[in-house]
């Protein structure tokens, strides 16, 4: 019988693309996706260590698997990704969960099926960290969850340190793909009826800064949006210091490219932008945003804001308040500041005690979720484009989309309508997604059903 792997993603889309790429080695080795976890021979856990809070969560889901593993001798469990990148991290793993068989880190996925045969060979565990490397290895094969929408890496590694941040000390160096390369993969996912594509990289804008002759990321959209067949351009994530008017500017004009910005500020403090080495005020991302609007009135914008950096005052954080009042953005993503050991905040005087961050996160929230609320308000009445992804989490009889903008719509359909385009009128919207109902796309027949076995699907 064919031996079954399951993955556990954390964190972001660099590592669900990564998880990807190891359900595409084993199912190469002749593995298959186990439908629990506890079915399965090989359990994955690919980590996050970008708070404290993801690397925790990892940590204490690895250990519940003890029992398992007593139960089941022969289960191998194997951990990756970001966490297993950190100093002493493999050591600390291997004490508090002896149980693992496996550690490997961010530079040699390719490598899990060696190390799969060399525990089986040896019946000991097998630890392999590379601390970075200078090749990038193409044309790795690939499970993607999705058949109509894919993430495509075009960097990897970050080069900002931004000194609260630990990506560039777990991902390394940042690397570009050649154009020709990321170009033949997504002409090639768009003949196998691909839709949408997310260009992947922890700095897009700085795309191609190294490659010889240099490319610029502005040329790349320009070249993917020739592509025939493909009907939406993607990119995360932006760095505000990074993104020149010119950029706007063609953006603007592709066709493909969603009008969504996703923006992370950070902090609306000068004082606390420049500790945490961001390379622009809060001015100069004003006028980013006062730029895209201008060309683009429709465009959303999003962020990410951190709240708590070590140091930050009552008026740094009124600062940040009142930039994300005056710059209305369509939704946020906010985190408390987690300290990252071996990054220069984590050696900052003056860090934040918990509670005050944690008031200073609920208070941003607060403003931030009034906004959200007003703006997708406005959207009511209004026929917007939406590329169905799936089954809403929670009732079956309720499809899901994407508007061009990046917001999340939910209307009753049946599931053949998935993966496909259809306009959706905006009736009652909220704070987080827009509800509504199909107007046109896919025949009438085909989203009249509210019957809830209609559509049912298998979620993993
Ligand atoms: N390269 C991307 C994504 C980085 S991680 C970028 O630059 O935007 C995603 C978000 O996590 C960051 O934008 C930041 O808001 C947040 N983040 C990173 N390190 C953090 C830390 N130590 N504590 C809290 N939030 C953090
Ligand atoms: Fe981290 Fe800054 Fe790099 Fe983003 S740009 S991954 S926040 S160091
Ligand atoms: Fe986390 Fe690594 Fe992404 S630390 S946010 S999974 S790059």
């Amino acid at each position: 019988m064919e031996k079954t792997y399951f993955i556990i993603t954390f964190g972001c889309q660099a590592n669900e693309h990564d998880s990807e790429i190891l359900a595409g080695l084993l199912v190469k080795k002749g593995y298959q996706a186990a439908t629990s976890i506890d079915k399965a021979d090989l359990i994955l856990f690919n980590t996050c260590c970008v708070r404290k809070k993801a690397e925790n969560k990892a940590l204490s889901q690895i250990g519940e698997l003890k029992k398992l593993k007593k139960q089941k001798p022969d289960l191998m469990i194997g951990v990756c990704g970001c966490m297993v990148q950190q100093k002493n991290m493999p050591q600390k793993i291997r004490q508090r969960a002896p149980h693992v068989d496996l550690i490997f880190g961010t530079h040699n996925l390719e490598q899990i099926i060696t190390l799969i045969d060399q525990v089986l060979k040896t019946k000991e565990p097998q630890v392999q960290i590379l601390p970075d490397r200078k090749i990038i290895v193409e044309n790795l094969p690939k499970i993607r969850e999705k058949p109509f929408k894919a993430l495509v890496n075009i960097t990897y590694g970050c080069d900002n340190f931004c000194t609260y941040c630990i990506v560039p000390y777990v991902r390394g160096r940042e690397k570009s793909r050649q154009p020709e390369n990321i170009l033949k993969e997504i002409s090639q996912l768009v003949d196998d009826g691909v839709k949408e594509v997310l260009l992947l990289g922890q700095n897009v804008n700085s795309y191609g800064r190294t490659l010889i002759p240099p490319f610029s990321f502005g040329e790349l959209l320009k070249k993917v949006n020739e592509i025939q067949g493909l009907k939406r351009i993607r990119y995360l994530t932006s760095h505000p210091r990074d993104f020149k008017p010119e950029l706007i500017q063609i953006i603007s004009q592709l066709d493909k490219v969603c009008k969504h910005f996703h923006l992370p500020l950070q902090s609306g403090s000068n004082r606390i932008l420049r500790k945490m080495g961001r390379g622009y005020t809060g001015e100069d991302y004003q006028k980013l945003v006062q730029e895209i609007r201008r060309l683009m009135p429709q465009a959303s914008i999003t962020t990410d804001l951190i709240v708590g950096f070590p140091g930050e005052s009552d008026e740094d954080f009124k600062d940040t308040l009142e930039l994300v009042e005056k710059l209305r953005f369509d939704s946020a993503f906010t985190f408390i500041y987690s300290t990252r050991s071996g990054t220069p905040a984590a050696k900052l005087p003056d860090q934040i005690p918990l509670n005050i961050k944690k008031a200073r996160l609920q208070e941003l929230m607060l403003i931030q979720n009034k906004i959200s609320k007003e703006i997708n308000e406005s959207l009511k009445g209004h026929i917007i484009e939406i590329l169905v992804e799936g089954i809403s989490k929670k009732e079956t009889s309720v499809l899901e989309g994407k508007s061009e903008t990046n917001k999340t719509v939910l209307f009753i359909g049946k599931k053949n309508l998935i993966g496909k385009f259809v306009q959706v009128e905006i009736t009652e919207p909220q704070t987080w997604i827009l509800k509504g109902k199909v107007v046109t796309g896919g025949g009438k027949e085909e989203y009249v059903g509210t019957n809830p076995n209609d559509a049912t699907i298998s979620r993993n």
